[in-house]
């Protein structure tokens, strides 16, 4: 799977980084090269020359080591398909954020331009610091995809998070990484996420369970496939591309027409309420005596359907939440509305659909083709949708 890919892994001064010598195994196993670099402080936990037999490679630590006309910071930098920092400590990560370079390993990333992967392990105080919770902000929004660590028993004795992620998510991850197509080079996509919210009044509104992920993962698949990419949601997320965020279905109409005519790809993974309500209320609406209370809803505007109506070279991919007869239900949407393709999934499940990492979908065309996904981690799923739709 990973023949002829070169990944290059940092490793940092932590005491998961015993763990990623059977990392290292693995991606030699199915056929990629592999360089190591640690920095100074990981050789107190793994020695150098265990990193060397498992990578078959020289493991390098400083700098100015240098053996022919380039440094090794930019030769490393250059040959290497994907970089990924496990573990990552809170000290390495905030110089990366700033841009210090000051060990061969902060050199490297800073000379980095591809895509990266960072997993953090820590104390889980030091993964609560607001100073390290903003650089990773900061970097993710730069397009450095992070593995969160976990929670559960520290080496340090406390108990919360920041244990390294499992070594199967970070594998499966850099593989994931390594699998992206550039075949959305050129071509503009625009993506919905999140549930739309329709106030009440100042306290109160209507809104459904949707958390924006399966959304953010079809924006953050269309960039590492090569597009320019526009997130509209109503949650907040940091990423390398334009993000617009909204609040209604009216807003959400709004910024996606303000985008229509120029995009290629228009994917409307948002959950948009039906109805808002009629009267919108300046003020607080007060408890009364009355046992019941009646609000009046009016239609939002189908926004897929109006898209579709109008629609030119664009191509369009509508969601559909369902809980029951999902095939049925969805065959009569994708007419009904008029996409080029509808993606269904069932959301009376809980280990998929509404707020869940992973997605199990059908994706329906026009011509009344179904292919299935299989249960998959929604990054997965919006790669594997994407493919599908520009086969
Ligand atoms: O956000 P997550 O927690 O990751 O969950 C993902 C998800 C379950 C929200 C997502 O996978 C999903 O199914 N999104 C569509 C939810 C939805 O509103 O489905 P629907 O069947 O009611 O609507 C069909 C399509 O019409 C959707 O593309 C929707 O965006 C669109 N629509 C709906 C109503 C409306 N007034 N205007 C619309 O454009």
């Amino acid at each position: 799977m990973l023949n002829g890919k070169n990944i290059l892994i940092g490793i940092t001064g932590g005491i998961a980084a015993y763990k990623i010598c059977e990392l290292i195994r693995k991606f030699k196993k199915n056929g990629a090269n592999v360089r190591v670099v640690a920095t100074p402080n990981a050789l107190n936990f793994v020695t150098k020359l265990t990193l060397q037999n498992l990578s078959q490679n020289e493991v390098y630590v400083e700098e100015f080591n240098v053996k022919d006309w380039r440094p090794e910071h930019i030769s490393f930098a250059d040959e290497a398909d994907i970089m990924l920092i496990a573990p990552a400590t809170a000290n390495t990560i905030s110089k990366i954020a700033t841009g210090v370079a000051d060990n061969l390993l902060t050199s490297i990333a800073c000379a980095f331009n591809k895509k990266m992967i960072i997993a953090p392990a820590m104390n889980c105080n030091m993964w609560n610091n607001p100073v390290v919770q903003e650089n990773i902000s900061k970097l993710r929004s730069l397009g450095v995809e992070f593995l969160e660590p976990e929670s559960g028993f520290l080496a340090c004795g406390y108990i919360g998070k920041g244990r390294l992620c499992s070594i199967d998510k970070i594998y499966s991850s850099v593989v994931e990484a390594l699998n992206y197509s550039k075949k959305l080079e050129g071509k503009k996509v625009v993506v919905t996420s999140g549930g739309t919210i329709e106030d009440i009044d100042p306290v109160r509104y209507i809104s459904n369970y949707s958390s924006g992920k399966m959304g953010f993962a079809i924006a953050n698949a269309a960039k590492n496939m090569g597009a320019e990419v526009v997130l509209i949601t109503t949650k907040n997320f940091e990423a390398p591309y334009k993000i617009v965020k909204v609040k209604s279905a009216i807003d959400m109409q709004n910024a996606i027409d303000k985008e229509f005519e120029t995009s290629d790809y228009i994917i409307m993974a948002a959950a948009v309420a039906d109805y808002r309500v009629k009267n919108y209320s300046q003020q607080k609406m007060k408890k009364t005596n009355d046992d019941n209370l009646v609000l009046e809803l009016v239609k939002n505007p189908d926004i897929l359907k109006g898209l579709c109506d109008k629609k030119t070279h664009q191509i369009i991919v509508g969601f559909c939440a369902e809980s029951e007869n999902l095939l049925n239900n969805a065959k009569e949407k994708i007419a009904k509305k008029g996409c080029d393709y509808l993606v269904a999934n069932d959301i009376s499940r809980a280990d998929i659909g509404f707020s869940s990492d992973d997605n199990e979908v059908s994706i329906l065309d026009k011509s009344g083709k179904i292919v299935k996904l299989d249960k998959a981690p929604k990054k997965v799923i919006a790669r594997q949708i994407l493919e599908y739709i520009n086969e």
